[in-house]
């Protein structure tokens, strides 16, 4: 864990710097702890606030404890993300709706053309869906830990498979499966460099 800067720079405190970022970890294990739909409800209710374009928001959530609801999703999982998936308390399929647009005219009221001009470009649509729907999976992932949770982010899944099982329809596209839970004893190798801030920012 890194130290913090040198100064009080950050106004949030230590300790929640380090729950939500300095001690957070990715889990690939977890106790077998349930995690109630309230502390779901309830890690929503603060993400949902997180900044997207045009308030779009769109962002969906499909959870899963079932063994049942499991066994659609696993054979679409790569095969070192099916064991964890499987035990996990708690499973989520995170997706972007290309259809977001629709819900405008109540979250965007002052802009209603852009309404209409997102539904004559269903490409803009998905790119903006994928977009803001990834920029609030990061909200959420800080969100899980927020409620002393861990999560268990995966991309390695077949998304068109997932999408034919779980979104017939087409309106969804699957983003991530994000397993959620209180992490095991063996839960994490070890915490891989991250850039540093010359790496990363320059001022022009
Ligand atoms: C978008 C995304 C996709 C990921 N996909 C996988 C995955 O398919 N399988 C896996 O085991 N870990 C996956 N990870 C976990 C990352 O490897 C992990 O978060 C990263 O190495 C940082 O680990 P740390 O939080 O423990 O420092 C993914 C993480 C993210 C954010």
């Amino acid at each position: 864990m890194s130290a913090p800067p040198a100064g009080d720079l950050l106004t949030l405190d230590a300790a929640a710097q380090n729950l939500l970022f300095r001690a957070a970890r990715t889990a690939n294990t977890f106790t077998g702890e349930p995690v109630p739909d309230e502390q779901i409800r309830a890690i929503h209710d603060l993400i949902r606030h997180g900044p997207t374009g045009f308030n779009s928001q769109p962002l969906r959530i499909v959870l899963m404890r079932s063994v049942a609801a499991r066994q659609r999703l696993l054979p679409h999982l790569s095969e070192r993300n099916r064991a964890k998936t499987a035990t996990a308390p708690l499973v989520a399929i995170l997706a972007a709706d290309t259809a977001f647009h629709e819900h405008l005219p109540r979250i965007f009221p002052h802009r209603p053309g852009i309404k209409d001009r997102l539904d004559a470009d269903p490409a803009g649509r998905e790119a903006q869906a994928r977009f803001n729907a990834a920029l609030q999976i990061g909200y959420l992932i800080v969100g899980i830990r927020a409620a002393g949770l861990a999560a268990g982010p995966m991309a390695g899944f077949d998304p068109a498979g997932v999408d034919a099982e779980f979104f017939p329809n087409g309106r969804l596209r699957s983003l991530l499966v994000v397993n959620i839970g209180r992490p095991g004893p063996d839960a994490w190798a070890d915490r891989l460099p991250r850039l540093a801030h010359d790496d990363v920012v320059r001022t022009v």
